[in-house]
C-alpha cells in the first residue's frame, strides 16, 4: 500500500502491498514468511483494514495453507504479544484445550483429577460464544469466583494447591483476538491452517510444558468428519512439537452434547457430581482416558492402564473433589457451594419434556440443543450479550437409550415462558428409532 513507508524489522517488505498478498493466496500460491509476519504485524497495530483481511481469510478457507505457511501463521501470531512463563511453577506444567463443544465441562473435571494426582494445572481459559459459555462463564456461576489473578497470584496458586484456572490476559496472542472476531462474522472459521494455528499459538505462549487437545468432530464441533478432526490434531501436534512441546490429542464425537448437562450452573454441577464419582457414563470416561495418557507422559504411570487407576483412585479417595474445593476458595468463591449444589441458582422454572411414544434414541442433536439452551440463556449470542448461569438443559435420554411413552427426554431449566416453536424443535432434536440402536463410540483415536 502507498501509505507504508515505514521501514520493518521483517525484510523486503517494504513496497508490498496486502493486496497482492491477497491475490497471491487467490492463485493459490503460499505466502512467504516475511509476508505471514507483516500480516500479523501491521493487522495487530491496526494497520490493516478488516476488509482487506477478510478477503485474505476467505482465499485461505478455500484454498489452504502449507504446513509451512500454518506454522508462520502460529509463530507470527504468537509473538504479537505477551508469552507467559511459568518456569516458577515446579513440576509438569499441562494445559488441555478441547475445540468445543456443546456440554463440553471437562476441564472442572480433568483439571482437578490430574492436580490431585500431583500435575501442575496452569489454566488459561476464554469465555463462550454460541452454544453455551466458556469454562470462565461456567465457573462464575459459583458465587464469588474471581477468574482475574495477576500473573504472581496464578503461579503462587498452581505452586501451593496445584490449579489455577483464569481468564486469557488482553495481551496474550491479541493478533488472535482481532482474528479470531472477525472470522466469526466472516464465515471463515472452519479451516484447518487458520483453526490450527490460532488455537496453537494460544497453547504455546500460554507456557506449559505439555498440551493434551481434545479434537472433536460432528454437528457441534468446527469439523464435521474424523478424518477432518484427525488432520486438525496432526497439524497442531506438529506446530506444538517443532517448538519442543508434548503434544497430545484426542479425536472425539460431538454429535451429541457431553454428558447430560448444558448451561453453565447445571454444567458446573455436573461436573462436580462426576467429582464425587456420579457423573455421566460419556464424561468420566473421557476424563479418565485423556488423564491417563497425561500421567505416562509425565512419568507418573508405566501405562495408560496404570494410569487410569490413579485417576480413578482421585474420584474414589475424595482428593479429586478436594482439589476443585482448593481451588474455588484459593479463587474467591464460596467452596461451600461444591459440598451443597442446592446453593447455586435456580431458573423460575424447570419444565420436563415427555416422550409420547415408545422407541430408541438414535441421536441427540448437540447443534440444536446447543443453540436452544442459548436461546433461553445459557449462551451469548453477541459479546455483549449477558448469560443467565441458571438456564439450560438436562438431558433425560442420550443415544442408545430406550424410550417409553411418558418418560422424561429432557428438563428444561428456563426463566421466560417457553415458545412453541422451541418447544418442537426440542423434540425435533431427539433422533428416534424402532430398533435398538448402539450407544455412539465417544472417542474416536488417541494419538
Ligand atoms: N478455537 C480457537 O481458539 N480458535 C479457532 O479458530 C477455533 C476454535
Amino acid at each position: 500500500m502507498g501509505r507504508n513507508k515505514r521501514r520493518w524489522w521483517i525484510t523486503g517488505v517494504e513496497n508490498m502491498r496486502f493486496v497482492d498478498i491477497i491475490e497471491k493466496k487467490r492463485q493459490k500460491e503460499a505466502l512467504t514468511t516475511e509476508e505471514i509476519q507483516w500480516w500479523i504485524q501491521k493487522y495487530t497495530a491496526g494497520e490493516i483494514p478488516d476488509y482487506q483481511v477478510s478477503a485474505l481469510l476467505m482465499a485461505i478457507v478455500l484454498n489452504g495453507m502449507t504446513v509451512r505457511e500454518t506454522a508462520d501463521l502460529t509463530m507470527a501470531m504468537m509473538h504479537s504479544g505477551d508469552m507467559i512463563d511459568l518456569k516458577e511453577i515446579r513440576g509438569l506444567k499441562v494445559d488441555k484445550h478441547s475445540t468445543g463443544g456443546v456440554g463440553d465441562k471437562t476441564t472442572l473435571v480433568l483439571g482437578p483429577m490430574l492436580a490431585a494426582c500431583g500435575i501442575k494445572i496452569a489454566k488459561m481459559s476464554g469465555r463462550g460464544l454460541g452454544y453455551t459459555g466458556g469454562t470462565l462463564d461456567k465457573l462464575e456461576s459459583i458465587e464469588g469466583f474471581n477468574c482475574y489473578l495477576d500473573e504472581k497470584a496464578f503461579i503462587r496458586q498452581v505452586n501451593d494447591i496445584g490449579i489455577a484456572v483464569i481468564g486469557q490476559t488482553e495481551q496474550l496472542v491479541p493478533a488472535d483476538k482481532k482474528l479470531y472476531a472477525l472470522r466469526d462474522v466472516t464465515g471463515t472459521v472452519a479451516s484447518i491452517p487458520l483453526i490450527a494455528s490460532s488455537v496453537m499459538s494460544k497453547k504455546l505462549a500460554a507456557g506449559a510444558d505439555m498440551i493434551e487437545l481434545d479434537v472433536k468432530y460432528g454437528e457441534g464441533a468446527f469439523m464435521q468428519t474424523p478424518a477432518d478432526a484427525l488432520e486438525l490434531a496432526q497439524m497442531m501436534i506438529s506446530l506444538g512439537e517443532a517448538c519442543g512441546k508434548k503434544v497430545r490429542a484426542m479425536i472425539t464425537d460431538m454429535n451429541e452434547p457431553l454428558g447430560r448437562a448444558v448451561g453453565n450452573a447445571l454444567e458446573v454441577k455436573e461436573a462436580i457430581e462426576t467429582l464425587y464419582g456420579r457423573g455421566p457414563e460419556d464424561l468420566t470416561e473421557l476424563c479418565l482416558r485423556g488423564g491417563s495418557v497425561i500421567l505416562v507422559e509425565a512419568g507418573l504411570a508405566v501405562d495408560e492402564a496404570e494410569g487410569r487407576r490413579r485417576m480413578q483412585q482421585v474420584l474414589e479417595d475424595g482428593s479429586a473433589i478436594r482439589k476443585l474445593k482448593a481451588m474455588v476458595a484459593a479463587q474467591g468463591g464460596n467452596a461451600s457451594w461444591i459440598d451443597d449444589t442446592e446453593s447455586f441458582p435456580k431458573a423460575a422454572c424447570v419444565t420436563p419434556f415427555i416422550a409420547e411414544k415408545d422407541g430408541y434414541i438414535e441421536q441427540v442433536r448437540a447443534l440444536e440443543i446447543g443453540r436452544l439452551a442459548m436461546e433461553i440463556g445459557a449462551g451469548r449470542e453477541r459479546k455483549e450479550d449477558a448469560i443467565q448461569p441458571e438456564t439450560g438443559i438436562v438431558l433425560g435420554k442420550k443415544t442408545g437409550d430406550r424410550v417409553a411413552k411418558g418418560d422424561v427426554l429432557a428438563w428444561v431449566h428456563h426463566n421466560r415462558p417457553l415458545d412453541v416453536l422451541w418447544k418442537e424443535r426440542l423434540y425435533g432434536a431427539f433422533v428416534w428409532s424402532d430398533r435398538e440402536t448402539a450407544q455412539k463410540q465417544l472417542i474416536y483415536k488417541m494419538i
